[in-house]
C-alpha cells in the first residue's frame, strides 16, 4: 500500500479547543508576541517541541504502576539500565532527570577554563554547559549542513579534515570529542554510520573519550539504514548498537527518543569517570539508582526504548515531516533540505524576504503561524542567535522557524492542516510586520523577550 498509516489507534484523546483568528491576535498580543508566553489551551497544533510531548502508549501507561520507589536498589532501576544496555552498550548508566543534567555532570568533570570540545553542532543546552564550565564549544558540522538547500543524505557529518586538524593543533586542550545524532542545531540531520565510526577512530588516536548526544538516536539508526550504502539490510537495533559501539559514552534526553515526558541519562566505559558522575550525580540529582527520577519514570523509559525502534512507527514518523516538507516545497516555501528526523524548518528569511534579520523574520512568521492557523513553531534565528554578550545584536545565520513534531501525537489531518495554513499565508505573506524587540533579559532572549509589530511595509 502506498499510504503510509498511524501505526496505532487511539484510545484516549486531548481535546483540542479550536479558536478563532480573533482571538488568536488578541492571546498573541497580551503574550507580547512571545509564542513561549501563549497559554497552551490557546494553540491548535503545539510545535514547539518534539520533547517530552510524546503520547505515551497503553504498555508505558501500565508500566507505570510496576514503579518502585525505593530509594536505593529499586527494580525499576534495574529494568531501565537493562533496557538501555540492550540498544547502548556502555558499562555504567547514570539516570538523570533530563538531557542538560547529563551534559551538566559531564562537563563539570571535563571541561573546564582553556579546554575545548568538538562537535558536528553542540545543542544550546550543551554548549551552555560547556561554557559554564569555563570551556570553549567548537561546531565542526560539514559545509553542506550550514545550506538549507544543500542535498545531502547525512548532512550531520562532522568534517573529519576539520576534526583531524583540530584535534592535531589542540589535543591537549581537547577533553573528550561529541557528536549528536541526529544534529538538532543543524535541522535533525543524520549523521553516517561510516562518519561516527571514523570520528570514533579519530578520537581514539588522540586517546579521547567519544561521546555521543544520542537524543535522537532511533530516528538517526533509520536514516542510516535508508540511506547508507551497506546498511539496508540491517534492522534498527543492530544500527543503534553499531553506533554506539564506536562511543566511550553518552548524554541522552528521554523526553526525545525514549518516549518519556521526563527523563535522561549519562552513560559512560570509563570506571574513574563514572565514579565522579555519580558522585556529582548524588549531589546534584539523587541516589544512582533514580538520578533525578520517580521509579515509575525509569519504568515508561525501559518500555519507550522498547517501541522507539519498531520500524513501522519510524516510517510515519520520518515519512510525517517529509510529507510536510515536500508538500510546502512544492508551493514554493522554502524548507531545509532534505527534511530533518523530528521537524521542518522554513527558512522565513528568504520567504518573507521584505522583512530584514534585524527585524526578525523568523519571529514574524512564527507569530502569523499563530494568528492564521493557532500552529505555534519557534523562531531558531536572530531572536535565539543574535545578541552577543556584549550587547551587541548581529543578524545569526540563518533565520528559520522550526515545527517539531511531537511523537505519535498528531495524525494526517493535521499535517494537512498544517499545510493548509502555509496556503493561506501564501496570500498575505507580503504583507507581514517585521518586529522589534521592547524588552529583553540579559541572556537567552527568546524565551522571555517582548516584542511589538512594527508598521506594515
Ligand atoms: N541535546 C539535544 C540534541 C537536544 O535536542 C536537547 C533538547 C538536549 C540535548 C537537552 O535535553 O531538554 O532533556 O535537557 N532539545 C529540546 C528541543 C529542548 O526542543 O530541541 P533536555
Amino acid at each position: 500500500m502506498k499510504t503510509i498509516i498511524e501505526p496505532f489507534r487511539i484510545k484516549t484523546i486531548e481535546p483540542i479547543r479550536i479558536t478563532s483568528a480573533e482571538e488568536r491576535k488578541a492571546y498573541i498580543k497580551t503574550a507580547n508576541y512571545n509564542l513561549f508566553a501563549l497559554h497552551s489551551e490557546d494553540v491548535i497544533i503545539d510545535l514547539l517541541t518534539d520533547s517530552g510531548t510524546s503520547a505515551m502508549s497503553a504498555a508505558q501507561w501500565s508500566a507505570l504502576m510496576q514503579g518502585d520507589e525505593s530509594y536505593a536498589g529499586s527494580p525499576s532501576f534495574t529494568r531501565f539500565e537493562k533496557a538501555v544496555k540492550n540498544l547502548m552498550p556502555f558499562k555504567h548508566i547514570i539516570p538523570t532527570h533530563q538531557g542538560r543534567a547529563a551534559e551538566a555532570i559531564l562537563f563539570s568533570i571535563l571541561g573546564g577554563p582553556n579546554k575545548r570540545i568538538p562537535s558536528n553542532n553542540h545543542f544550546d543546552t550543551t554548549r551552555c554547559n560547556i561554557e559554564a564550565s569555563g570551556a570553549t564549544a567548537d561546531d565542526l558540522v560539514i559545509d553542506a549542513g550550514k545550506d538549507p538547500a544543500a542535498e545531502h543524505p547525512f548532512k550531520g557529518n562532522i568534517d573529519l579534515d576539520k576534526l583531524s586538524a583540530y584535534l592535531s593543533e589542540f589535543h591537549e586542550s581537547v577533553p573528550c570529542v561529541m557528536t549528536t545524532i541526529t544534529n538538532n542545531a543543524g535541522g535533525g540531520q543524520p549523521v553516517s554510520l561510516e562518519n561516527i565510526h571514523a570520528t570514533s577512530v579519530l578520537a581514539r588516536q588522540y586517546g579521547k573519550p567519544f561521546i555521543i548526544d544520542g537524543c535522537r538516536f532511533a530516528e538517526n539508526a533509520y536514516f542510516i539504514q535508508q540511506r547508507e550504502t551497506g546498511q539496508q539490510g540491517r534492522s534498527i537495533s543492530d544500527i543503534v548498537r553499531a553506533s554506539f559501539a564506536c562511543a566511550d559514552g553518552m548524554t541522552m534526553s528521554a523526553k526525545k527518543d525514549g518516549f518519556a515526558n521526563i527523563g535522561g541519562w549519562l552513560a559512560l566505559n570509563d570506571d574513574a569517570l563514572a565514579q565522579a558522575a555519580r558522585n556529582r550525580l548524588i549531589q546534584t540529582e539523587g541516589f544512582p539508582s533514580y538520578g533525578g527520577l520517580a521509579g515509575r519514570d525509569l519504568e515508561a523509559i525501559a518500555q519507550g526504548l522498547s517501541e522507539i525502534i519498531d520500524e513501522d512507527y519510524l516510517r510515519y514518523r520520518i515519512r510525517t515531516t517529509e510529507y510536510i516538507s515536500e508538500r510546502l516545497d512544492s508551493m514554493g516555501v522554502p524548507v531545509m533540505k532534505p527534511a530533518g528526523g523530528h521537524a521542518v524548518f522554513v527558512d522565513a528569511r528568504q520567504w518573507l524576504g521584505h522583512i530584514p534579520p534585524l527585524q526578525y523574520p523568523g519571529q514574524a512568521l512564527a507569530i502569523a503561524l499563530y494568528e492564521v492557523g493557532g500552529i505555534r513553531g519557534c523562531e531558531i534565528g536572530t531572536v535565539m542567535f543574535g545578541k552577543a554578550s556584549d550587547g551587541s545584536e548581529t543578524p545569526a545565520d540563518m533565520d528559520l522557524v522550526r515545527l517539531a513534531m511531537p511523537r505519535r501525537v498528531y495524525t494526517q489531518s493535521h499535517a494537512d492542516y498544517i499545510v493548509e495554513v502555509f496556503e493561506e499565508l501564501r496570500s498575505i505573506k507580503d504583507q507581514l510586520p517585521g518586529y522589534a524587540i521592547t524588552d529583553e533579559p540579559a541572556a537567552m532572549r527568546h524565551f522571555t523577550a517582548k516584542f511589538a509589530p512594527l508598521a506594515k511595509p
